[in-house]
């Protein structure tokens, strides 16, 4: 088989791709306004709280906020409780969603929040987002901070502990992704700006009848800084970090089996949402009022070596996603997909010579099938990756109603 590699990948506006996508996106750089005025102000908030501590250790003891009571409290579905019969791929568990549950206490959420919005943090990673359906200056994200510049929420998302919670909800062996989507904060922040605020301004009654005209439209109509999607990292654990007392709207919108949209209920902040989003089509809907909506992402995939992960790059990468280094991506996705290859083949192979030394007859069809496994597995590694694929972004597939999805095999 031969592959085309492109010498000069041709990228264009109008199918959804990032053209500055190798010298750091900067025609995505937050407007100095915003970083002036709405992220300084948060800031200086959370380090008036009399709690505030910039030297503040992870303390799995302290800051996870999970009790075991909680599994039979939360409300939890599977794929067939939301009437998904066929997925994209092949679903890795039949758990589909744990809606918000008490995750983090105030002093965790404050000291994630602070670390993502460090000056210099934001001078360097935070972007705008690529395409969002009505994104205005005060829509953006940040990611890629969490290994050099915020320890506490290094910390957090590689605590064997959080892991630990969220298997027993989905039940599989789990280990949290590489490195710049363990911790991929999007913010909708409300505008301190008089006239803005002025413009904003819906009576309760109008507020409610946007919030139900919203409730009617498709999944791909819903303001969102995030259009309708599937993810590409296995399991999404979606925290809340900010969300105003007022707001209406700012959920986590689902679409089920029978194309509705599904709001997850009252997220409240330190409260998360465990999704297995490589096979829910869902939406990250924008509050209709002038609300902070803050939420902190980090994704998941099945743990090695017994497993290989089923992640793509599909939404993530960077000539589709805004971000500061395509190198530093790609050394974190090639990492990624090369250690768990390395893992998993190391374990194959120790498993079936064990077991020729016990005399257990080769079985030629299962080693085949391994294989096979793994070229798909090398193969997903690359098929993506701008110098072989430049699609429509969007793709396609993000609009086509569940039933209607091929075989996948
Ligand atoms: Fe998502």
């Amino acid at each position: 088989m031969t592959v085309e590699v492109a010498s000069a990948p041709v990228h264009q506006k109008s199918l959804g791709h990032l053209t500055e996508f190798r010298s750091g996106n900067h025609d995505h750089d937050l407007p100095q306004e915003t970083i002036d005025l709405e992220i300084a102000t948060l800031r200086r908030k959370l380090e008036a709280k009399p709690t505030f501590d910039p030297n503040l250790k992870f303390d799995p003891a302290k800051h996870l906020v999970f009790k075991d009571e909680y599994y039979k409290t939360t409300k939890q579905c599977t794929l067939d409780d939301l009437s998904i019969g066929r997925t994209r791929v092949a679903p890795v568990c039949d758990f589909a969603a744990a809606f918000p549950f008490p995750l983090l206490s105030q002093e965790a959420v404050d000291m994630m929040l602070w670390e993502a919005i460090n000056p210099d943090t934001i001078a360097e990673l935070a972007r705008t987002p690529n395409l969002s359906t009505n994104a205005t200056r005060l829509d953006f994200h940040v990611n890629g901070h969490t290994e050099q510049q915020s320890p506490f929420t290094k910390a957090l998302f590689k605590s064997r502990e959080l892991t630990s919670i969220l298997e027993g909800f989905t039940k599989v062996k789990m280990d949290p992704v590489y490195e710049c989507d363990r911790g991929f904060f999007n913010f909708s922040l409300a505008s301190l700006k008089p006239d803005e605020i002025k413009a904003g301004q819906m009576s309760k009654e109008q507020l409610m009848q946007e919030y139900s005209k919203q409730n009617q439209k498709n999944g791909e109509e819903i303001p969102s800084t995030l259009g309708l999607h599937y993810d590409s990292n296995t399991f999404a654990l979606v925290i809340m970090m900010d969300i105003g007392d007022d707001a209406v709207g700012g959920e986590t919108g689902i679409i089920t089996g029978d194309n509705k949209v599904y709001r997850v209920p009252e997220p409240k902040p330190g409260y998360a949402t465990l999704i297995q989003g490589m096979v829910l089509r869902h939406v990250a809907t924008k509050p209709i009022t002038n609300s902070n909506r803050i939420a902190c992402i980090c994704g998941y995939g099945l743990a090695s070596p017994e497993n290989l992960d089923n992640c793509v790059l599909t939404t993530l990468k960077p000539s589709v996603l805004p971000r500061k280094s395509f190198d530093a991506f790609y050394r974190d996705w090639t990492s990624y997909r090369l250690t768990n290859l390395e893992k998993h083949l190391q374990y194959y192979k120790e498993k079936l010579l064990a077991e020729f030394d016990a005399g257990v007859p080769f079985d030629q069809p299962a080693f085949i099938k391994k294989c096979v496994e793994m070229e798909k597995y090398l193969r997903q590694t690359w098929c993506e990756m701008e110098a072989v694929n430049n699609d429509k972004f969007p793709p396609a597939q993000f609009n086509v109603p569940y039933e209607e999805l091929p075989d996948y095999e």
